[in-house]
């Protein structure tokens, strides 16, 4: 199908603005905020479709998600780099079908169902059309629906990246010794793939949520669960007096002093969203912090 010249539908906006994550807290804040300037961020246009590449697959768009990320480039957090330029259309986990194909491109055809990624420094999916390379797109099973897999592809991937390279887990639990792993935020969009990755991989898992979320995090597999709120979670204690050979650390503002009691010897905490206090620990303790770019090829 040649999409050229033609115009699609789109969600985007000309500039950073106020925190989107003020809609979590919109019944809380409606005395104080006219919701109506937030929603002005968004403008509803048509703009052109885009055109793939060589490499590239056009896909028409079933579904789309957001990400932390998303609302952390719009609140200017990581200005002057994201988003490159205005108006900018957010989201990068998309679902869709296949239209059209990049003259390189091998794996797909037209009519394929599948679950990929949009380049998340130039976003895209929050429109009709998205094109996405060839090797970060994969079929989706016939069996799930896009709504179903569109929140899979950069959490999934965090999540693995964390676990496998970080961390050093065997998937197939072939690992030489039993690894005692922490997840904190494990009802989280990345804490919930980690907990179910690493008990894949044969680990005795310890997990922090809200109360709400403790039997949820313990059917998907953690051994152990702390609420966070609790002195011991606070404290990332373990209740089995164990201490961690990693930590999968998808929370934020819990500082070194609070992880270094709890870690094994040889020990290390992995850091999903590390500030600046975390790149000077990194420089100094057993830290890692991720994501890598090249993870999500
Ligand atoms: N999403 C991604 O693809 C991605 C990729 C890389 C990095 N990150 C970063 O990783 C962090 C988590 O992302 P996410 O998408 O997993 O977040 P999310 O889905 O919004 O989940 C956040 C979770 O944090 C929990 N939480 C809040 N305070 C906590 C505390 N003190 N201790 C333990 N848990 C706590 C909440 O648990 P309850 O609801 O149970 O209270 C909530 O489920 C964010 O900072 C994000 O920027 C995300």
């Amino acid at each position: 199908m040649d999409m050229a010249g033609k115009l699609m539908k789109a969600v985007q906006y000309n500039g950073y603005g106020k925190d989107l994550m003020a809609y979590r807290f919109r019944g809380y804040f409606d005395h104080f905020l006219d919701f109506g300037d937030i929603l002005d961020i968004f403008e509803h246009v048509e703009v052109p479709i885009p055109t793939p590449k060589n490499d590239e697959v056009l896909l028409k768009l079933e579904a789309a998600s957001l990400n932390p990320f998303d609302w952390k480039v719009q609140k200017g957090m990581l200005r002057p780099f994201l988003p490159p330029k205005f108006p900018h259309i957010p989201a990068s986990n998309v679902a869709g079908e296949v239209v059209e194909v990049g003259p390189g491109v091998t794996n797909f055809k037209a009519g394929d169902k599948v679950v990929a990624v949009v380049n998340p420094m130039n976003g895209g999916g929050l429109a009709e059309f998205a094109v996405t390379k060839e090797n970060i797109t994969v079929a989706r099973p016939s069996k799930l629906s896009a709504d179903k897999v569109v929140g899979l592809p950069i959490v999934g991937l965090t999540a693995h990246q964390a676990i496998t390279q970080s961390a050093g887990v065997k998937l197939d639990g072939s690992g030489k010794k039993k690894t005692n792993i922490l997840i904190t935020a494990a009802s989280g969009g990345v804490g919930h793939y980690a907990v179910q990755l690493a008990k894949l991989g044969n680990t005795h898992v310890t997990a922090t949520c809200g109360a709400r979320n403790i039997e949820l995090v313990k059917n998907l597999g953690a051994d152990e669960v702390l609420d966070y709120k609790t002195p011991d979670g606070a404290a990332l204690r373990s209740p089995s007096g164990i201490k961690y050979d990693a930590v999968i650390h998808c929370a934020t503002g819990i500082p070194w002093s609070t992880f270094e009691p709890n870690l094994s010897p040889n020990g290390k905490v992995v850091d999903i969203t590390p500030g600046p206090s975390a790149l000077v620990t990194f420089a100094l303790k057993k830290l890692i912090v991720i994501p890598k770019s090249e993870n999500l090829r």
